[in-house]
């Protein structure tokens, strides 16, 4: 009752113009705030888990006694518009002073019509595609209950052996930054009241990617300079364009839990970056605050408010300890109030207090939920993520006809085509490789099937790495000789092979990151038997492909697709679409380079790069310091020249022309170096880029402007600064094929 009448005033005031707007909603929570207790204000920053989204078990009583005593604030992990639906009447109707709830779920790339996995997403550089996933994503999300989103992930990583490199957009800060924009901007909208917008909650806050040895979890240790220059710049982005909330993340910060870092919460996000919205730890990050030595265990929940943080993921410590840390003076309660006032402004900015069922339409789920034009439009995004590696003789595009011998575990894998993030969709549904390839060629090409081997030779490596999606076991021995049998009477061989889906994404860390032992075993037979071989990449992160990339003539590094991908993988190796993707992390030519990144910044010895170990140089005496394939490359059906590029003023163009038969799309690249500055710059760092689709001999001029916002970094006081002086200016198809000019600077 009392809420309807809240409501009923806050209405009558929509007419008012958006600051006293403000005023108003703020009035509001005034109101209802003053008439909470400090265990229903405690119990709005509660976020317990409601249920396991694998079984899709709900904790049923357990949540409503919680609804109904105020303990909690919102729950995730629970699929389902009925049920969502029930819990939302339960705390409207039933619960103190009816605040509605927060539904929270990963919705990573994809609710059911599942898109690439976001650093798949990264490959098309196209920020359209991207913000058109995430805009989806929540259509389908919202039809189905869910009003808040645990993504985008923009976690900057340098190490492929890290699993959840898989959910980013790569190493480049630039890059990452636009792709963050676009993932909010598609979730929430223009208006997060809308009952198809949702909230975003970016993570992981922060430096998560540089987990040390890609161990995830893993303590960081690293100096500011690198923080705000390379791993914070997409957060800031995400907070700059909007985004609604933010997750901290599970990693130590220099000798700090970053969940109960009151520097990164307060100094920097809050104050800093004047982000007001809310703040959530990472699942059970609370008493991991303690379990890492930042705080007795009593102190845990207390110095994780403190830090600023305003929800409790699943531990229950902010709701069961903070009343006694307030009674014993170790916290104050505005610190209890300004968390729960900010829970409750997110519920405001989602309009629930106006609609508590706005996403409660049972009607949506029939039409709005992996339907043709969405996954339509999965299809398509999916074909622009994928990456030519290599592309020999024009090995590919395949013809449709004569026999394809398609081999490998992956190849009729349906449950393994999404990658780590989709558990909500039903893989039942996903056609397999093999199944899309036999429907597009129609029977005029005859393809033949053999799986081929297992993912490992080792059953319990094999267990390890399977995680949900099982694919069938067999005698490696007896395996490989049906591939070869299959393998004699084909014409062309295109080998599925990599990754299984659960190798990358949370907790899946690897040492080796080549192509698994049986996988590669028979590649090199298949090699052997002089017939044409095309590699189909599986895989979540940069594999070492230095024996690939030497006896195979084609590869195209598929990713994991999504539910589509079986189609779209189709559509690109039989040339119906023209491959585009261009890597956005390196690929390394042995584990033993890692770190390895373009953006690095110069040694004293610097290597000159000629090929030959040089004695006192910053070299390896066994490898050169390369790597396989750099931040920027992929190759396409068609090639693509490129004119001199040429400076006026402040712009820089270039003249392109697809120099081929077919149409493609080139990503044209500008990077900056600052010569002298007052801290050193990178050897090249990403600045812009430009996507042109060009008609055989067409030829475009694409401009790039030299604006003063490009040309700073942040400085030893973490200042963001702009030096007069001497850039290098470069343009090219990928950070390695440069042109070169020299720009001067003036403030
Ligand atoms: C992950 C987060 C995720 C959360 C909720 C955690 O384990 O680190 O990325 O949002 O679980 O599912």
């Amino acid at each position: 009752m009392k809420r309807l009448t809240i409501i009923t005033l806050f209405s009558a005031s929509l007419a008012l113009v958006s600051c006293s707007q403000k005023t108003a909603d703020e009035r509001f929570i005034d109101n209802l705030m003053s008439q909470m207790t400090l265990n229903e204000k405690l119990g709005q920053l509660n976020l317990p888990v409601g249920g396991d989204i694998v079984s899709g078990t709900v904790k049923g009583t357990e949540l409503d006694s919680l609804i109904l005593s105020g303990k909690i604030g919102g729950f995730f992990n629970i699929k389902g518009v009925e049920e969502i639906s029930r819990l939302q009447h339960l705390a409207v109707e039933q619960g103190p002073h009816g605040i509605p709830l927060l539904v929270g779920a990963d919705v990573v790339h994809g609710y059911e019509t599942i898109f690439p996995i976001p650093l798949a997403l990264s490959c098309s550089w196209d920020s359209t595609a991207v913000e058109q996933m995430a805009r989806i994503s929540a259509i389908e999300a919202t039809a189905d209950g869910v009003n808040w989103n645990y993504s985008p992930m923009v976690d900057i990583c340098r190490d492929p052996r890290w699993g959840r490199i898989a959910e980013g957009s790569g190493e480049d800060p630039y890059l990452g930054s636009v792709m963050a924009r676009a993932y909010i901007r598609g979730y929430q909208g223009d208006d997060m009241t809308n009952d198809s917008t949702l909230m975003a909650c970016v993570k992981h806050f922060a430096l998560y990617g540089a987990a040390e040895g890609g161990r995830d979890y893993n303590a960081v240790d690293m100096s500011r300079e690198n923080m705000f220059n390379y791993y914070l710049p997409p957060f800031h982005a995400a907070i700059k364009q909007g985004v609604g909330s933010l997750m901290t993340s599970f990693n130590l910060i220099n000798g700090q839990h970053a969940t109960s870092s009151g520097w990164l919460v307060n100094d920097v996000l809050r104050s800093d970056w004047a982000f007001n919205g809310l703040v959530v730890t990472d699942y059970g990050s609370v008493p991991e605050v303690a379990t890492m030595g930042c705080a007795s265990e009593n102190d845990a929940a207390v110095v994780t408010i403190k830090a600023g943080t305003d929800m409790d993921m699943v531990s229950g410590l902010f709701v069961n300890t903070l009343e006694d840390a307030l009674h014993r003076g170790a916290i104050t309660e505005k610190m209890i109030d300004d968390a729960c006032r900010r829970v409750l402004r997110a519920k405001q900015q989602l309009g629930l207090f106006d609609n508590p069922y706005k996403y409660c339409n049972r009607e949506r789920v029939k039409n709005d939920i992996f339907n043709t034009a969405h996954r339509e439009v999965a299809q398509q995004i999916a074909t622009e993520t994928f990456v030519l590696l290599k592309n020999q003789d024009e090995l590919l595009p395949l013809k449709q006809k004569g026999k394809i011998a398609l081999i490998g575990p992956l190849a009729d894998a349906g449950n393994n085509m999404c990658g780590c993030w989709s558990m909500l969709c039903n893989d039942q549904l996903h056609k397999s490789l093999l199944q899309a390839m036999q429907e597009t060629v129609d029977g005029s090409a005859e393809i033949l099937y053999a799986q081929g081997c297992n993912i490992y030779y080792d059953e319990t490596v094999q267990q390890n790495a399977m995680g949900l999606r099982p694919i069938g076991r067999g005698d490696d021995s007896r395996l490989h000789r049906e591939a070869l049998e299959v393998a004699a009477k084909a014409d062309v061989i295109v080998a599925a092979m990599g990754e299984c889906a659960d190798m990358s994404g949370e907790s899946a860390s690897r040492a080796d990151i080549t192509i698994p032992d049986t996988q590669r075993d028979l590649l090199r037979k298949l090699v052997a038997t002089g017939k044409s071989v095309v590699l189909l990449l599986f895989t979540g992160r940069p594999l070492v492909l230095d024996w690939e990339s030497d006896h195979i003539p084609a590869i195209l590094n598929v990713w994991f697709g999504g539910s589509e991908a079986g189609e779209a993988i189709a559509d690109v190796i039989f040339g119906k679409k023209n491959p585009s993707g261009k890597l956005t992390v390196t690929f390394p030519r042995a584990v033993g380079q890692i770190p390895v990144y373009y953006n690095h910044l110069m040694s004293s010895h610097p290597d000159p790069q000629d090929g030959v170990f040089n004695r006192y140089c910053s070299n390896y005496i066994d490898i050169s310091n390369e790597p396989l394939y750099p931040f920027g490359y992929g190759l396409s059906y068609t090639t693509f020249k490129y004119g001199a590029v040429e400076m006026e003023g402040n712009e820089v163009c270039v003249n392109i022309t697809n120099t081929g038969t077919v149409e493609g799309t080139e990503i044209a690249q500008l990077y900056i170096r600052d010569k002298v500055a007052q801290i050193a710059r990178p050897v090249k760092e990403l600045k812009a880029y430009q996507r042109i689709t060009l008609k055989p001999g067409e030829t475009q001029q694409i401009t790039f402007s030299i604006t003063p916002d490009i040309l700073g970094y942040y400085n030893a006081n973490s200042d963001y600064v702009c030096d007069s002086g001497i850039f290098e200016i470069m343009v090219g198809p990928d950070s390695r094929m440069l042109q070169t000019l020299e720009y001067v600077f003036n403030q």
